[in-house]
C-alpha cells in the first residue's frame, strides 16, 4: 500500500521537497496507524530540511512534521482508543527507561516525533499508542494540529523551568511565531503581565489580540529603554527566548536582579555573547528547555479543550502545497501556526 506524502531525499533549499508516493507505514506492536487530517508546521521542519551536513542523521527519504491530528485506522495492541476515533498526537516521545522517566520527570533523551522517524506531512503516520489522545470535539483537525508542540514547549518553559508566577512580568521574543504566540497565552493564563516583541505595527495589533498587555516594536528604537519605561526602571522577571543570537544581549540587559531567562531556540543564530559578570552580579538564572512531559501535555490539552488556550491558525495549505507553506514560514510572513490540511 502507498500513501501521498511530502518528503526529501537530500537536505537543502525548498526545492528538495517532493510530493509523491511512499509506502504506507505499518503499526508495530504497541503502535497505532492514524490517517492524518492536519499537520502543523514548526521551525524544526525547516532546520531538518536545511540540515546540509545531515548532523541529525535523518533517514532518507524523510517526511517532516511533528504535529498531527487525524483518525485512528488501526491499533496494534491494547488501548482505550478505538478505530475511527479522532485523535491528536503528543509529539514528545520519552524513552521510558531513563532515571528521569522512572521518576515521572521529563525524559533526558526525549525524542521529537518527525525527527528520527517519519513525520506528519503525509496521509498516514504510526506512533506509540500512548502518544495519541482523543481530539477535543470543540476544535477542528487544523486547530488540533496547531497546538501540541508549541503549547507543550511554552508550558514547559514557563511553568516547568522558569516557574513564572502570577503578577510577574515576562517578555516574549518571537511573539508572531508558533512558540511565542503560545507563550503569550500560557503566561496570561498564569496571571503574569506580558510584554511582547513585534516587528511591525500590523503584527502588534494581532499580538495584542492574542493577549499581550504591552508591545515593543523591536525594529523601531531601543528595546532595553522601552522595557525600562514599561517597568519603572526595574526590568522584567522572566524573558522567553527562542530567537538567540540577535536578541541575547538585550535579553540579559532587560532582566531585573534575580531575573530568569528560559531559552528553547536560536532562530537567528546560535552564538550569543554576554558579559559573564552580569550573571552573578545581578544573580540571573538561565534555563534551557526542550519539549515537555506527558503530564504537561495532558494539562495543555485540557486547557485547549476548555478554551482557556486557543490555537492560533495563520493559514492552511493542502499537503501538495507544503513548499508554499514552508516558504511562508521562512519568509517570516506568518502570525501563529501554518497548517497542512489533508483531506
Ligand atoms: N526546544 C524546543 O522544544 C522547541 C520547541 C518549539 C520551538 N523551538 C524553537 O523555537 C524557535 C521558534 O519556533 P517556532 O516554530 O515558533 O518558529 P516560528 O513560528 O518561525 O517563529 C519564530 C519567530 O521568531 C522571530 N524572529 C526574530 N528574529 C528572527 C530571525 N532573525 N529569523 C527568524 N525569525 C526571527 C519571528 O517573530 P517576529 O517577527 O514576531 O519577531 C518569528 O515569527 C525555533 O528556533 C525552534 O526551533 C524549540
Ligand atoms: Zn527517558
Amino acid at each position: 500500500m502507498f500513501m501521498k506524502a511530502v518528503f526529501f531525499k537530500k537536505s537543502g533549499g525548498l526545492d528538495v521537497f517532493q510530493y509523491g508516493e511512499l509506502p504506507t507505514p505499518k503499526p508495530q506492536m504497541g503502535e497505532a496507524l492514524v490517517r492524518v487530517r492536519a499537520a502543523g508546521l514548526n521551525r524544526l521542519d525547516v532546520w531538518l530540511r536545511e540540515d546540509k551536513e545531515n548532523t541529525r542523521n535523518i533517514l532518507m527519504p524523510h517526511i517532516s512534521g511533528s504535529d498531527a491530528a487525524g483518525v485512528i485506522e488501526e491499533i496494534n495492541g491494547e488501548s482505550s482508543l478505538k478505530v475511527g476515533q479522532e485523535v491528536v498526537l503528543n509529539p514528545a516521545i520519552p524513552c521510558g527507561i531513563c532515571l528521569r522517566c522512572k521518576k515521572g520527570e521529563l525524559c533526558e533523551l526525549v525524542k521529537i516525533f518527525g525527527v528520527k522517524n517519519q513525520g506528519s506531512y503525509a496521509e498516514y503516520i504510526t506512533a506509540p499508542i500512548s502518544q495519541f489522545y482523543p481530539k477535543p470535539q470543540n476544535i477542528s483537525f487544523a486547530e488540533a494540529a496547531a497546538f501540541p508542540l508549541t503549547f507543550l514547549t511554552a508550558w514547559h518553559m514557563l511553568v516547568g523551568r522558569a516557574n513564572l508566577q502570577k503578577g510577574e512580568t515576562v517578555f516574549v521574543w518571537g511573539a508572531s511565531g508558533g512558540l511565542g504566540s503560545s507563550a503569550i497565552q500560557v503566561a496570561k493564563y498564569l496571571g503574569a503581565k506580558v510584554i511582547a516583541a513585534a516587528k511591525s505595527k500590523e503584527d502588534a495589533k494581532q499580538i495584542r489580540e492574542i493577549g499581550a498587555d504591552e508591545i515593543v516594536i523591536y525594529t523601531e528604537g531601543n528595546v532595553e529603554s522601552a522595557i525600562k519605561n514599561l517597568t519603572s526602571d526595574l526590568g522584567v522577571d522572566v524573558v522567553f527566548e527562542s530567537v538567540g543570537e540577535k536578541t541575547w544581549s538585550t535579553t540579559l540587559a532587560m532582566l531585573r536582579p534575580f531575573g530568569r531567562v528560559v531559552i528553547a531556540g536560536t532562530t537567528s543564530g546560535d552564538m550569543g555573547t554576554q558579559d559573564l559578570s552580569d550573571i552573578y552580579v545581578r544573580q540571573l538564572s538561565i534555563f534551557g528547555a526542550r519539549m515537555g512531559t506527558k503530564e504537561e501535555f495532558e494539562k495543555v490539552l485540557e486547557l485547549v479543550a476548555a478554551e482557556k488556550l486557543k490555537p492560533i491558525i495563520d493559514k492552511t495549505f493542502s499537503l501538495k502545497d507544503a513548499v508554499e507553506a514552508q516558504k511562508r514560514m521562512v519568509e517570516g510572513k506568518h502570525l501563529g501556526k501554518i497548517v497542512l490540511e489533508i483531506l
